[in-house]
């Protein structure tokens, strides 16, 4: 059975091993923080949006979608405070060349180096914060030469200045020309054309699912943190004086949301932020209880009319509203999941290793039903007596309707184990008692509970236990 401290790497070899994620560009040795989707993630990864585009945008009918492209003005990232403001704080060694956070230099020596209650201890993060806040970079670096902290690679204190280093992705000979960081802006500068086009009246939202690029000097724990990376963003414009009224729904909406995949109601927490966004007037994030621990995977903001504001001012053009004889910029509250991060965060809840009655250990993936990449395997016990045969017709009579996978390739145990570890809710067996009476057993990957039904129901079977009706109209309630 997996150990605690070796379940990471098992996740990591299982996404790769059975064709969930690989790194990309491998056969070059790889790039850091940048993973490939495989065919069975890709699956998955699209069941994910699915259900997020569906419970946003069909489920409230004030939401519209949007997908709005990753370049764009140069002059969106000024007005968005992302030129000046989306930065991050480090420091470089001059013999490793390798850059490093300087807070999370001090923290991790001083957690090394003194016992928990240590007063030299609190002394320093104290110092530390103070210095943060004020924005004392001199002060920072001097903690750092009086602790003599040495870089962990190549153990000199041969250090830089601190200073700060923008997030975006600049394109080289396009001056100003940036990859997006997050998809909103896409959102906010549509915001005109959008409510113009659907003759939206605030309350309204946009939603919109794409990719965002951030130059993540400290990427690591595998797809948590990317440089490439995907969003699901909406956000919500309403009315100023509705500001907290619109940020707890939202709050409880995202919430019950992720719920309603069943991952286990002590996985999350919310978080208030006390240390904003550039953007932000309020924060909160959900986060989950990932194999390394409590981490974000979600934001709900309220930017105010931070955003739309400065459009208008950077661009010249009104992006107010005049309704209800009110003429004013509306607030917008927005919700951000990152959709790697929703997928970890499936992948890790959902690995198991069981033992069974035999002895024989089986790995399983126990992804939400209506998620699983391939919904249903149809199999034939054995190759002969026109047994394949039959079993391709049921597989090609209703592969239209869902995503199945056929397979003959191994025994029927093989056959099993192999969906059992990419996730598929359901296995249909066709054998000799097809031939005489049109009925196949039905395997349940969780309880591996196997029942005789008639061929004719098969395909509604998968629809009432995979299909993504159910979680809907659950949610559906909450609205
Ligand atoms: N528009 C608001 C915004 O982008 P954020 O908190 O910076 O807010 C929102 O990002 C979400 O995007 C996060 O909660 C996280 O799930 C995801 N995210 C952010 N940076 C990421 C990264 N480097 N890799 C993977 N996901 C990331």
């Amino acid at each position: 059975m997996i150990e605690n401290n070796r379940f990471f790497d098992f996740l990591v070899s299982h996404a790769k091993n059975y064709g969930f994620i690989f790194p990309s560009s491998e056969i070059y040795g790889g790039i850091n923080a940048v993973y490939d989707y495989g065919q069975y993630g890709v699956e998955l990864k699209n069941n994910i949006k699915k259900y997020w585009w569906k419970s946003m945008t069909q489920l409230h009918e004030n939401i519209i979608g949007i997908d709005s492209s990753i370049l764009m003005h140069s002059d969106i990232w000024k007005a968005s405070g992302h030129v000046n403001k989306f930065n991050e704080l480090l420091i470089d060694n001059k013999d490793s060349k390798k850059r490093y956070k300087p807070d999370f230099l001090i923290k991790e020596y001083v957690e090394r180096k003194f016992t928990k209650n240590s007063k030299k201890k609190k002394e320093i993060l104290f110092r530390l914060s103070k210095s943060l806040e004020k924005k004392d970079f001199l002060d920072i670096k001097t903690i750092i030469e009086e602790l003599n902290i040495l870089d962990p690679i190549c153990k000199t204190n041969n250090w830089t200045k601190i200073r700060y280093f923008n997030m975006m992705f600049k394109i080289e000979n396009e001056k100003d020309l940036y990859l997006r960081p997050e998809t909103a802006q896409g959102i906010f500068s549509n915001f005109h054309n959008v409510k113009k086009s659907n003759r939206m009246k605030i309350p309204f939202g946009i939603a919109q699912i794409g990719k965002s690029f951030r130059n993540e000097f400290f990427a690591r724990k595998f797809i948590f943190r990317m440089r490439e990376f995907e969003q699901m963003e909406m956000q919500f414009f309403i009315l100023p004086e509705e500001e907290n009224k619109w940020y707890e729904y939202w709050k409880k909406i995202r919430l019950k949301w992720h719920l309603m995949l069943n991952l286990g109601i002590k996985k999350y927490k919310l978080y208030q932020h006390k240390h904003l966004a550039h953007y932000a007037s309020a924060g909160t994030d959900i986060e989950f209880n990932f194999p390394f621990g409590f981490k974000e995977i979600e934001g709900i903001h309220s930017r105010k009319d931070f955003d739309l504001k400065n459009h208008e001012l950077f661009s010249g053009k009104k992006l107010r509203v005049y309704e209800t004889k009110k003429n004013y910029i509306p607030y917008v509250i927005e919700t951000s999941l990152g959709l790697d991060r929703i997928f970890l965060a499936i992948l890790a809840s959902s690995l198991k290793e069981e033992k069974l009655e035999n002895g024989s250990v089986r790995t399983v993936l126990k992804i939400p039903y209506c998620l699983s990449p391939i919904k249903a395997a149809i199999f034939p016990l054995v190759k002969k007596k026109g047994i394949p045969e039959i079993a391709k017709k049921i597989f090609n009579d209703i592969k239209i309707n869902h995503r199945l996978i056929y397979d003959q390739k191994e025994s029927i145990g093989k056959l099993y184990r192999r969906q059992d570890a990419i996730g598929t809710p359901l296995c249909f067996t066709v054998d000799y008692k097809t031939i005489e009476t049109d009925t196949v057993t039905v395997r349940y990957r969780d309880t591996m509970e196997q029942k005789r039904i008639h061929v004719k129901e098969i395909s509604k079977i998968i629809e009432q236990k995979t299909g993504l009706i159910n979680i809907l109209k659950k949610l559906s309630r909450f609205i």
